[in-house]
């Protein structure tokens, strides 16, 4: 006996099937442009970044200290060490600038006033105040900056010229020149 004919799909349910196969197909199509547009983004991205590198921004080398006078005899002075980590200290026969960087592994020591040396928080290390490694890990003594007097007669560190410190030397007496005499 013959199969009975099978109905034809009524208009209205092959409506229904395509209304939603259109939609299936758009959501696809949204989701496919939204992952290569992400991915181009993430190409062009990397694209301009390889134009525009990463800069540094650091302050300028040399800096304007202000008058001598506001500096008194035998301070430690620790105003510029957030921004140049830079102690300038003023003895009587002249100041000096020191490099605010421990020589053990580069931490920032403190000035401790009442102890009169400055103590490094990361393993102990101590430095007298003309920044003489005495205690501790540290190898050497502090470095120093050369310091001058400018136009205007103000104090003017310049961290382009360094003076090491080196391993039980004076660095008074190794570099006369890290010494301003006014
Ligand atoms: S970094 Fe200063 S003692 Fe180690």
């Amino acid at each position: 006996m013959a199969a009975p004919a099978t109905a034809p799909a009524r208009p209205q349910a092959r409506a229904g099937a395509t209304t939603r196969r259109k939609f299936l197909t758009d959501i696809f199509s949204v989701i496919g442009w939204g992952i290569f547009w992400s991915i181009m983004g993430i190409f062009g991205w990397i694209f301009a970044r390889f134009f525009f590198p990463n800069v540094l921004f650091e302050p300028p080398p040399a800096f304007e200290a202000g008058f001598p006078h506001e500096y008194p005899v035998g301070s430690v002075d620790g105003r510029w060490k957030d921004r140049y980590n830079v102690w300038i200290v003023h003895e009587p026969y002249g100041f000096f600038a020191l490099d605010g960087t421990c020589t053990h592994l580069g931490c920032k020591p403190n000035w401790i006033e009442v102890e009169q040396k400055f103590k490094c928080p990361c393993h102990g290390s101590g430095f007298r105040k003309d920044g003489t490694n005495f205690e501790g890990p540290a190898p050497r003594p502090l470095d120093r900056y050369k310091i001058y007097l400018g136009e205007g007669g103000r104090l003017v560190v310049d961290r382009s010229v360094k003076f090491p410190g080196v391993p039980g030397k004076d660095s008074n007496e190794l570099y006369p020149q890290s010494i301003l005499r006014i």
